[in-house]
């Protein structure tokens, strides 16, 4: 047992002061620090200097490790000149990351407070990084393949990645499935994914309408995607349309990414099966997406958290950097109100839309915290401060170990 003692706490709806916390692997009881050592008399005691914030640790539910080494090689500012970018870069990109590159991503992820990250793996190349990386990782193997000639053979790699990853038995390790897109996935694959996610209890995620392209393809097998399908895939039509791909998530409780271009009825759909959006405004913004409508999204009562997508479509893993870009890019939102949303979005609601132990200060939650070195003792505006000054991250604790 140890107890740690932060000047402030970041409960989820306050801030505290003269409160300790008592963590082994979860957080066992938080009270003044005379109750906890006389309750914990052997138990560690950490000090902390002035001004330090315990707060919890970053969730960053959606990146890609193994595009970590993209920095020139992508062009931003059009969806489909990047999508072909990417497969004209594809073999030199996936091997020019190899253990090193992965680590170091996943390494600058850790020093900016993420503690838990969401891998959507296309090849599994990146599982050994992840197996050893210091952080809880929810392992997403991808599928995909529109071709339904190929489908036996894509599912037959798929079940082979998802099965490796399944016997990976460490403490914050949870394998899972992504479907890559509406777009790219036969329904044969989708729906013999899905009967695994729901028979094994999964967490299941998949890009959603990032598009325009998307869209119009989806909807009338036309626009930018044409040129595409039919010269790469010999395809004249979509494999199916949004509503046929939601309908698939029914019951799943999904993440899916990006949701900019959805309607009305498809917003409608997610709020029914309480799937989340994962917002990545960088990747949007590079990739000439456009602006998600969080307003909307609450309106409806649709969950949404805030990722960073890979380094295919961003230059840094830094939530701190991508709540700042989202608190720009939603110039008419309340800015304090929004600023308290994108912190829970990184914490709490992203380890809810996970479904793991964590995200929280709270009893009975995994220990996973930061210490923040605040300048001077926060006010009623602190989630604004810590998105605009991304203080000194001065320790990080995983699963109530010490990490840095
Ligand atoms: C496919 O494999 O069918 C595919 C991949 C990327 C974009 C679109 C389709
Ligand atoms: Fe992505």
């Amino acid at each position: 047992m140890q107890i740690i003692n932060p000047h402030f706490i970041l409960m989820s709806d306050k801030i505290t002061s003269n409160l300790a916390v008592a963590f082994d692997k979860t957080i066992k009881k938080i009270a003044p620090l005379e109750v906890l050592t006389k309750e914990f008399p052997h138990a560690k005691v950490t000090n902390l200097k002035e001004n330090s914030l315990l707060m919890p640790g970053l969730i960053n539910a959606h990146v890609h490790i193994e595009f970590s080494a993209n920095k020139t090689e992508l062009s931003y500012g059009d969806f489909m000149s990047w999508l072909y970018s990417v497969i004209e870069n594809r073999e030199e990109l996936i091997n020019g990351c190899e253990l090193g590159c992965m680590k170091k991503a996943i390494d600058s992820m850790l020093a900016n407070g993420i503690t838990t990250f969401g891998a959507v793996s296309s090849h599994g190349m990146d599982l050994e990084a992840c197996v050893h990386a210091p952080q809880n990782v929810v392992f997403f193997n991808e599928l995909i393949g529109s071709q339904a000639t190929m489908a036996d053979a894509l599912f037959t790699d798929f079940l082979a990645r998802l099965d490796a990853s399944k016997s990976i038995k460490r403490e914050g390790f949870y394998p899972a499935v992504a479907i890559h897109s509406p777009y790219s996935v036969h329904p044969i694959l989708i729906k013999k994914a899905i009967d695994i996610v729901k028979n094994e209890n999964l967490k299941l995620t998949a890009h959603f309408m990032e598009s325009e392209a998307e869209r119009n393809w989806l909807d009338n097998s036309d626009g930018d995607f044409k040129d595409f399908f039919e010269n790469l895939l010999k395809q004249k039509y979509t494999v199916s349309d949004s509503k046929e791909f939601l309908e698939y998530f029914n019951g799943s409780n999904a993440l899916l990414t990006h949701v900019v271009k959805a309607n009305e009825d498809e917003l409608q759909v997610l709020a029914q099966n309480k799937h989340t959006v994962i917002h990545c405004p960088i990747s949007n913004r590079l990739l000439g997406n456009g602006v998600l409508d969080l307003n909307k999204l609450d309106e409806k009562n649709i969950r949404w958290i805030v990722a960073t997508d890979g380094l295919s479509s961003n230059y840094k893993l830094d939530l701190f950097e991508e709540m700042k870009i989202a608190l720009f890019m939603q110039s008419d939102a309340p800015l304090l109100e929004l600023a308290n949303k994108l912190i829970r979005s990184v914490t709490i609601d992203a380890a809810n839309a996970l479904g793991i132990n964590t995200g929280e200060i709270r009893e009975g939650k995994n220990a996973d915290m930061l210490v923040i070195d605040l300048d001077k003792e926060p006010n009623e505006e602190l989630a604004l401060h810590l998105i605009l000054h991304k203080y000194n991250i001065s320790s990080i604790y995983i699963n109530g170990k010490l990490i840095q």
